[in-house]
C-alpha cells in the first residue's frame, strides 16, 4: 500500500479545512504515520462556486458513486450534512467496505446506533470526533483518555454559533440578528441556525457524549431541549448587573443508572470557570470516579478547527488499516529515522 485514499462529500466550510489541513500538514501526517493521505475524489453538488480553498479540477466530480466505487479510496468523508442523503451515503460506503469519517452530529443523533451496527457487521467502523466540540478532541478524551473511569457527570458549552450571540450581546451590545449574522459570516452556524439557536445542535452533541460517557445507546429523544431564541438583550443585562453571566449549557449526569441530560441557558456565576468561554470557543468540565474533573477547551466550530479533528479520525482510522501491514508504526507515532533529519 502507498498511500491511503480518501473521498470526500461536501467542499463547504469543514470539507475546506479538511483539504488545507491534510496540504498544509501533509509531511507531518506523512511522518507520523510512514504513509500520506491522499485526497483522491471531492464531490460536491456546484462545482463553479467560488470556495475558501481550491481543488484541483480533476480531483471534483458531482457524482457521489465515483467515490463510492474507487477501489482506491479506503475513507470516505462525509461533510454535506442532513440525514436523509448522508445516512444513504454512509450506509453505502460502509457496505463497500470503506471506513467512514463524518461532523453530523444531526445523523448520528438521530441514526448513529443504526449506523454503527452498519458498520460492525460490515467490519468497518466510523470515525466521529468532528461531530462534538469542533476542534476539542472530547471523543478520543472519553473512549480513550478516560476510559478507565466511571464518568458521572459531563456539563459545558457545546455550541460556538449560540456562545458567540450571547458573548456579542454581552461584551459586543449587538442585537441577537446582527451577532447571528456574524457566526454565519464566519462558518460556525448550521445550514439551518435554528438548530443552532434552538439548542437542537447542542443536544445532537449532549446525546453521543453522553452515550459513550456512560454506555448506553445514543437517546436523542430523552434530551430536554431549550434554546436562546428567547433572550433579550436586557435579559443579558440584568444577568451583568447581579454578577451573573448567561450561557447555553448542556448538561448530563448518571446518578446510579438514571441518565439525565438538559440544554438550556443558564445563569453562572461571573468568576466560574465556564463564564470566561467566550465567542465560538467551547469548553466541557467531566467528572470521573478516578481522574476527579477534567476540563477540555477550544475552538468549537469553524473551518480548521473542526478540519483538524476530521484529519485526527482520518489518521486514526489509517493505523487501523495499516496494523497489518508492514508498513505499521503503531507505539511510538512518529519515525526516529525521520525526525534525525530534522536540524535542531
Ligand atoms: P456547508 O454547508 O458549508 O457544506 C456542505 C457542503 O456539502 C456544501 O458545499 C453543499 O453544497 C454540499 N452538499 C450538500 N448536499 C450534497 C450532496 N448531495 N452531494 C454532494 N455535496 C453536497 O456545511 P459545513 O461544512 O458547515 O458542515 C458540514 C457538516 O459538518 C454538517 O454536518 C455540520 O453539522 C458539521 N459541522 C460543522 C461545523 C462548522 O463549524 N461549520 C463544525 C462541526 C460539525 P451546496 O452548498 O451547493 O448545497
Ligand atoms: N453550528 C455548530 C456550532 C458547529 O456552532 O457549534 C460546530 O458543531
Amino acid at each position: 500500500m502507498r498511500a491511503i485514499g480518501i473521498g470526500l462529500i461536501g467542499w463547504g466550510t469543514v470539507g475546506c479545512g479538511v483539504i488545507q489541513t491534510l496540504r498544509d500538514n501533509a509531511e507531518a501526517i506523512e511522518n507520523r504515520l510512514g504513509i500520506p493521505l491522499k485526497l483522491l475524489k471531492v464531490a460536491d453538488l456546484d462545482l463553479d462556486r467560488p470556495r475558501p480553498v481550491d481543488v484541483p479540477r480533476e480531483l471534483l466530480t458531482t457524482r457521489v458513486e465515483d467515490i463510492m466505487n474507487d477501489p482506491d479510496i479506503h475513507i470516505v468523508v462525509e461533510l454535506m450534512g442532513g440525514l436523509g442523503a448522508a445516512k444513504t451515503f454512509i450506509k453505502q460506503a460502509l457496505e463497500n467496505k470503506k471506513y467512514v469519517v463524518t461532523a453530523n452530529k444531526a445523523l448520528l443523533a438521530h441514526d448513529g446506533n443504526e449506523l454503527f451496527e452498519v458498520a460492525r457487521r460490515n467490519g468497518r467502523s466510523i470515525g466521529f470526533e468532528a461531530s462534538v466540540g469542533g476542534g476539542i478532541p472530547i471523543i478520543k478524551s472519553l473512549r480513550e483518555g478516560l476510559a478507565g473511569n466511571r464518568i458521572d457527570t459531563l456539563f459545558g458549552i457545546l455550541n460556538g454559533t449560540a456562545n458567540y450571540i450571547l458573548t456579542r450581546m454581552t461584551e459586543g451590545g449587538l442585537s441577537f440578528g446582527d451577532a447571528l449574522r456574524e457566526a454565519q459570516a464566519k462558518g460556525y452556524a448550521e445550514a439551518d441556525p435554528a438548530l443552532d439557536i434552538e439548542g437542537t445542535d447542542t443536544a445532537h452533541k449532549l446525546a453521543i457524549a453522553s452515550a459513550i460517557s456512560f454506555g448506553t445507546p445514543i437517546q436523542f429523544d430523552s434530551v430536554y431541549t431549550e434554546g436562546i431564541s428567547g433572550i433579550a438583550p436586557l435579559d443579558v443585562q440584568f444577568g451583568e448587573e447581579f454578577g451573573y453571566c448567561l450561557k447555553l449549557l448542556a448538561i448530563a449526569r448518571n446518578t446510579d443508572g438514571r441518565i439525565e441530560m438538559r440544554v438550556h441557558p443558564t445563569f453562572i456565576p461571573r468568576d466560574h470557570i465556564l463564564a470566561g468561554v467566550s465567542g465560538a470557543y467551547n469548553a466541557v468540565h467531566i467528572h470521573g470516579n478516578s481522574v476527579g474533573n477534567i476540563m477540555l477547551y477550544g475552538m468549537g466550530a469553524g473551518m480548521l478547527p473542526t478540519g483538524s479533528a476530521v484529519v485526527a479520525d482520518l489518521m486514526d482510522i489509517a493505523r487501523d488499516i495499516l496494523a497489518n501491514t508492514p508498513e505499521r508504526i503503531a507505539p511510538l507515532a512518529f519515525l526516529p529515522e525521520r525526525l534525525s533529519l530534522i536540524p535542531i
